[in-house]
C-alpha cells in the first residue's frame, strides 16, 4: 500500500511538471502562421488601384504572402463589400490577409456583440479558405488615430475582440502593433497633461515623474496580455532624417533595428531611452516571446519635392529595404536579420502612392513596384540566401506548404462548416481545428488538442490531489 501510494505521488509530480512545461512552452507557443525558417514577406497595397488580386500578382513578378486590408469596426456596408472582394481571392491563392480593424467610431463601440459579429464575419471567410491576422487598433499609442492613446479602453477593446476571434475562429491570429516609439508622445496631439488626475495617465507615466515623456514606456502601458495576443508588431517607416521629416534622403545606418532596439541617436534626434521592442516582445529568451511582424514599412518618396539629383529614388529605397531584409551578415549600413532579429516572422512593404497629412499632404511614392529598376531590384534582394544558403524572405509557395493542404474540416456552433488547418510542416496536422474546443479557452488561440490534453491531465492531477 505504502509503495503504491509513493508511485502515485511520482506520477503525480511528473504530471505537475507536465503541465508547467506544457504551459511555459508548447501551449502558448503554438501558432500555425509562423514559418519554420526565415520570415514572409507581404504587401500593403491600394484597393482602389487593383481590380483584382491576380492583377498585381502579375506585375509583382513574386507572390507576396500576405495582403493588408484597413477596415473599420463595426463593418460598414463598403468595409464588408471590400472584405468579401478581396479576402476570398487572397484565399484562393493560399496566402495570408492581414485584416488592420479599426475601432474608428471609438473603443466603447467594440461591445462584446460587436466583436462577435466581426468574428462570425471572419469566421466565414476561414470557411473559404482563408489564413487571417487580425491587427486591431493598430498604433495606439500615437495620438492621430480616435483609439490612440487610451490604454484602459483600448485593452478591454482588444480582449473582447481576441476573446471573439478565439471563440469562432481557427486559424485567425491577434496581432498587436504599435508605433514606434520614437518621438512619443508625438507632437500635436492628444493633450495628454490635461487629464493628468486620469487613470490613464498614471498609467502611461511610467516612471511616475508627473509627466509623460519619451522616458516613458511607450509600448508596455498598451499591451494587452500574452492571453489575448499571437503576434507583435510595429509601424516603422523612414520619412527623413531631420525633423519636420518629409525629405528625399538615405536612411541613417541600422536605423532599422537600431530604432527596434531603443539605440537609435544621431545628431538630431536621441531615442536611447526607448525600451528594446524586440527583445521584450519577441525574442526567444525575451518577456513575452512573440512572433514579430512589421505590417508597415517604407522609405519616403515626396514626389512634391523632387531635385532630379542624388540620392535617386532607387538609392532611398533601396538602402531602406537592404536593412529590412539583410541576411547577408552584418554590414555597415545593416545588421544581420536572421541573427540580430530571428523572430522577425512578417515584412509588409506599403506599396502604395498616397497623399500624406505627415507630409503637408505631399504625395508619397512609397512604391517598389510602379518603376521597373527598382522593382527588379526589391525583387532580387528579397531573393537572396542567408549564410546557410537557404532562401530566408519566404513568398507564398512556401507559405502554402508550411500551412499544407486544408484537410480538416469541423461543423462550427451554428452548423456550418469550419476548414482548419492542415498539416504543417512542424508536424502537427489538424489539431489547431476544433472551434468548439476554444469556446471559452482563455489561453489564446490554442489548439484543440492543446486543450483536450491540458483538459485530461488537469483532470488527473485533480484526482492526484483526491487521492493523496
Ligand atoms: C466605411 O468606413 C471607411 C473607413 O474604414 C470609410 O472610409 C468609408 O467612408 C465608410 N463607408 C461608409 C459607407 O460609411
Ligand atoms: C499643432 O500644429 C499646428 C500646425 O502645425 C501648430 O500651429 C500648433 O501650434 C500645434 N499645436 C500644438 C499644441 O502643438
Ligand atoms: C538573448 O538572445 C540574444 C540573441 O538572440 C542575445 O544577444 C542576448 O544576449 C540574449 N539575452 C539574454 C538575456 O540572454
Ligand atoms: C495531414 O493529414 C492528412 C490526412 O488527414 C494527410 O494526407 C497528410 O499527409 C498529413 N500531413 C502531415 C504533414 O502529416
Amino acid at each position: 500500500m505504502q509503495q503504491a501510494k509513493q508511485q502515485l505521488y511520482s506520477t503525480c509530480y511528473g504530471l505537475f511538471w507536465a503541465i508547467a512545461l506544457c504551459l511555459s512552452t508548447v501551449c502558448s507557443a503554438t501558432n500555425p502562421l509562423v514559418p519554420d525558417n526565415g520570415a514572409w514577406v507581404g504587401v500593403s497595397i491600394d484597393w482602389q488601384e487593383w481590380a483584382s488580386v491576380n492583377d498585381y500578382v502579375q506585375q509583382a513578378e513574386f507572390q507576396p504572402t500576405s495582403y493588408t486590408i484597413f477596415v473599420s469596426v463595426p463593418l460598414n456596408v463598403s468595409d464588408k463589400g471590400l472584405l468579401d472582394n478581396v479576402v476570398p481571392q487572397i484565399a484562393a491563392l493560399g496566402g495570408m490577409a492581414v485584416i488592420v480593424a479599426q475601432p474608428s467610431s471609438g473603443l466603447p463601440a467594440i461591445t462584446k456583440a460587436a466583436a462577435e459579429t466581426f468574428a462570425k464575419v471572419i469566421a466565414g471567410y476561414e470557411e473559404q479558405g482563408a489564413s487571417m491576422l487580425i491587427e486591431f487598433g493598430h498604433e495606439m499609442n500615437g495620438n492621430w488615430y480616435p483609439w490612440g492613446q487610451k490604454p484602459t479602453a483600448y485593452i478591454k477593446a482588444f480582449q473582447t475582440m481576441s476573446q471573439a476571434i478565439y471563440k469562432a475562429c481557427c486559424r485567425t491570429y491577434m496581432l498587436w502593433s504599435v508605433n514606434t516609439g520614437g518621438g512619443y508622445p508625438y507632437p500635436n496631439g492628444t493633450d495628454i497633461a490635461s487629464y493628468t488626475s486620469s487613470a490613464d495617465f498614471k498609467l502611461l507615466d511610467t516612471n511616475g515623474d508627473g509627466s509623460i515623456t519619451m522616458a516613458d514606456d511607450p509600448y508596455a502601458p498598451y499591451y494587452p496580455g500574452d492571453d489575448y495576443v499571437d503576434w507583435v508588431g510595429l509601424s516603422l517607416y523612414h520619412f527623413g532624417t531631420t525633423y519636420p521629416y518629409d525629405q528625399n534622403v538615405l536612411p541613417e545606418a541600422r536605423k532599422f533595428t537600431s530604432t527596434i532596439f531603443g539605440t537609435f541617436k544621431t545628431s538630431y534626434v536621441d531615442y536611447t531611452t526607448l525600451p528594446n521592442f524586440y527583445q521584450v516582445y519577441s525574442s526567444p529568451n525575451g518577456t513575452h516571446k512573440k512572433p514579430m511582424a512589421i505590417p508597415e514599412t517604407g522609405s519616403l518618396w515626396d514626389l512634391n519635392k523632387l531635385t532630379g539629383g542624388a540620392p535617386t529614388e532607387l538609392q532611398v529605397k533601396q538602402a531602406w529595404w537592404q536593412q529590412l531584409f539583410n541576411v547577408g551578415g552584418d554590414s555597415a549600413n545593416a545588421l544581420d536579420i536572421s541573427v540580430a532579429m530571428p523572430n522577425l516572422r512578417l515584412v509588409a512593404w506599403f506599396d502604395q502612392k498616397k497623399a500624406e497629412s505627415s507630409a503637408s499632404m505631399d504625395i508619397i511614392d512609397w512604391r517598389y513596384s510602379a518603376t521597373s529598376n527598382i522593382h527588379d531590384a526589391f525583387v532580387a534582394y528579397i531573393g537572396t540566401k542567408d549564410s546557410s544558403g537557404n532562401r530566408y524572405w519566404n513568398t507564398l509557395p512556401q507559405f502554402i506548404s508550411h500551412i499544407g493542404k486544408v484537410t480538416n474540416t469541423e461543423t462550427a456552433s451554428d452548423g456550418s462548416t469550419e476548414i482548419c488547418l492542415g498539416g504543417s510542416s512542424s508536424g502537427t496536422n489538424g489539431s489547431y481545428a476544433d472551434p468548439l474546443a476554444n469556446l471559452g479557452a482563455a489561453s489564446g488561440a490554442a489548439s484543440s488538442a492543446v486543450v483536450m490534453t491540458v483538459g485530461g491531465v488537469t483532470g488527473a492531477l485533480l484526482l492526484c490531489m483526491l487521492l493523496l
